[in-house]
């Protein structure tokens, strides 16, 4: 049973695989309607459920069309509609789809159900973003770095803002393809210190700072996310704390000449970015988010096969 928890748990050649083969998918359907099955509809007769207890807009249609790509068909389920929402357990609610659909993605508010519906059920799971990682964001991220001609390997990647669970996604892949990631947080905002200490175990370089102009000194890629995370609920006091760590024309300068910038999105212009960085010559956000659809296939496929 292959699950996509944690880029932590998967080892790097694995990692490496996934990320060819979504280049590979890519570059295969270049130009196709977006409708059209690919080649040897290599996830014919499987069925994807995805249950959502948050927000989604990228991970809700990448997912959706990449299986219908693939050949497979798809399921979508807000949490609220389901028997999950009145207090059915997550192991019951893994047992019971286990017997109808042959993988499963979740984004859930507690990292731990994500876990417990994995151990629980009897079919592969991937993790859409919960409150601790986003694996599949950080795959499409890498997708993207390599396409504009990074080597990852090398490279440094700065994280400027909230050390959120994008962020954490970001320490778990750094020691599997051998980038240096340079965080810089406000005081209170730091990213989680266990991942950091794993990471660095693994022989991850990870820098921690302070300050944005720390962290984006000598820089290939700065990346930024939302101040405010779905379920975090001190927005205006992150607003306040967060502000200085906003992502400039002043900051990029900071960074290598023609530093990418990448961003998770959905963006808030004049809070963790300017308008003129996200929209600017240096911003791969779009294609960024079109690898969402591209590398979580070949995690989907990763996945199903045997
Ligand atoms: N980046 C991302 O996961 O977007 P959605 O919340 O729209 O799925
Ligand atoms: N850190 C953000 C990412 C959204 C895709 C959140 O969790 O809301």
């Amino acid at each position: 049973m292959k699950h996509f928890l944690d880029l932590s748990d998967v080892p790097a050649s694995e990692l490496r695989a996934i990320l060819d083969d979504a280049k590979a998918v890519k570059a295969a359907r270049a130009g196709w309607p977006k409708g059209r099955v690919d080649r040897g509809a290599p996830l014919a007769d499987h069925v994807l459920a995805m249950i959502f207890e948050k927000s989604s807009t990228r991970t809700r249609t990448s997912f959706d069309v990449g299986m219908r790509q693939l050949g497979g068909q798809t399921m979508i389920m807000n949490a609220g509609d389901m028997q999950l929402g009145r207090g059915e357990t997550i192991e019951d609610t893994a047992k019971v789809l286990s017997r109808f659909v042959d993988i499963a993605m979740i984004r859930a508010n507690n990292h731990d159900d994500v876990v417990a519906f994995a151990e629980a059920g009897s079919i592969p799971v991937i993790n859409g973003l919960t409150d601790k990682s986003h694996p599949c964001q950080i795959m499409a991220d890498l997708q993207t770095l390599e396409e504009l001609g990074i080597t990852l390997k090398g490279a440094r990647i700065a994280w400027v803002g909230d050390g959120n669970n994008v962020c954490a996604s970001f320490i778990d892949a750094a020691p599997k393809f051998g980038y240096s990631l340079a965080i810089g947080t406000p005081e209170g905002y730091e990213a989680p210190q266990d991942r950091i200490e794993r990471a660095r175990a693994e022989q991850g370089s990870i820098f921690t700072y302070n300050s944005p102009g720390l962290a984006a000194a000598g820089a290939d890629v700065i990346v930024a996310d939302t101040f405010v995370s779905m379920g975090d609920k001190d927005a205006d006091k992150r607003l306040a704390d967060l502000a200085p760590f906003m992502v400039d024309d002043q900051l990029m300068d900071a960074a290598n000449v023609g530093a990418i910038f990448l961003h998770c999105l959905p963006a808030h212009r004049g809070e963790e970015v300017s308008a003129s960085v996200i929209d600017g010559p240096q911003s791969a956000v779009f294609d960024e988010a079109e690898n969402r659809l591209h590398a979580q296939k070949a995690i989907l496929k990763w996945c199903l096969e045997s």
